[in-house]
């Protein structure tokens, strides 16, 4: 005879309200930090085609969008320029002048929005003639470590001096956290956060990215200084050596091929940890939503949901507002 079944987990799942009542994880818009693509200029706005929705946007377009999503009721931003090819050089100088777009208009944002947190990116690829995150030797092409930081820890002085809250290296350079803590406390900053970009891997998942600021490496790839995808318990070597070195809080990057090392480092860790879906996530859903191939909006919540699920307390996406405005009508 059959046995018909003693525990029954549908039960937890026959009305929407208990099924709300018994929800593990939820999305609210606090959870999003929103990345920004700044551009040299003024009145423009142009969409980046492999990113359906995502623009580059002028100084003054960018605080119109900041203005939107504030009242969607997102907080936190990361931006990152677009450098005219005349200002880069083999010691990306130009990432530490308080004049530049990029410090400028970190200053103009905070001026219109005190309240809101700015992160700012840390690396040198945006500004660097050979687009690569660290300096690179002019024969043997390799990227010297040391002399980076010496670079990287000017840019993040610059960052904070021009109003950054939460300073992000996305360099994966060894030892910068301690090198920006170190520079940042030096000089009164110590009340700068640094959110390390812990576990970023060498992924193809940040093409789009790199065609919307023109910061391709010229040269070679990136996988002397960004993580195997192959790895993840070099991802918990990456999360020691940053909580050592006094980060704030920790990043993986990408984060839906990633969600296993987005959950290890949570169980590893008591600081916040956050992850970056990143420009080819958004990319491939945007792809298949307009081909008709997956529900678009549903299939968005899904992977912000999977994220957090994961063990993420933040994400960067640049979703942010798409998702916001889904939340908002419930
Ligand atoms: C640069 C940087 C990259 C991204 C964020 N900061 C690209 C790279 O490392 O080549 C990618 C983000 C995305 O794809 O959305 N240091």
């Amino acid at each position: 005879m059959a046995i018909l079944p003693t525990h029954r987990p549908r039960r937890n799942r026959k009305s929407e309200v208990i099924r709300n009542m018994v929800q593990e994880t939820n999305l609210t818009t606090h959870d999003f930090i929103y990345p920004l693509f700044l551009i040299e200029g003024q009145n423009q706005t142009l969409e980046v085609s492999s990113m359906p929705g995502i623009h580059r946007f002028t100084a003054d377009r960018l605080i119109d969008e900041i203005g939107q999503a504030v009242e969607l009721g997102i907080k936190a931003f990361a931006p990152f320029p677009s450098i005219n090819d005349a200002l880069k050089d083999r010691l990306a100088k130009e990432s530490a002048n308080p004049e530049g777009l990029y410090l400028k208009t970190v200053a103009d944002i905070k001026r219109q929005f005190p309240d809101v947190v700015i992160m700012t990116d840390v690396a040198m690829d945006p500004y660097s003639s050979d687009g690569h995150d660290g300096v690179v030797d002019a024969e043997s092409g390799e990227i010297l470590n040391d002399a980076s930081l010496e670079v990287l820890g000017q840019m993040a002085l610059a960052q904070a001096r021009a109003g950054a809250d939460i300073i992000g290296p996305s360099d994966m350079m060894d030892g910068r956290v301690a090198w920006i803590r170190d520079v940042l406390d030096r000089n009164a900053f110590s009340h700068v956060s640094i959110m390390s970009y812990t576990a970023k891997y060498a992924s193809a998942f940040y093409g789009p990215f790199r065609d919307a600021l023109d910061s391709a490496p010229k040269k070679g790839d990136k996988k002397s200084y960004q993580m195997n995808p192959a790895n993840k318990r070099e991802a918990l070597r990456e999360l020691a050596l940053d909580e050592q070195e006094g980060a704030d809080m920790v990043m993986v990057k990408p984060a839906l091929s990633y969600l296993d090392v987005i959950h290890v480092v949570k169980e590893n860790t008591h600081l916040p940890v956050t992850a970056y879906n990143v420009s080819g996530e958004y990319a491939m859903i945007k792809a298949a939503a307009r081909n008709g191939w997956v529900d678009g909006e549903k299939t968005m919540m899904e992977v912000l949901l999977s994220i957090k699920r994961a063990g993420a307390d933040a994400i960067l996406t640049y979703f942010a507002k798409e998702a916001a405005e889904v939340l908002r009508r419930g």
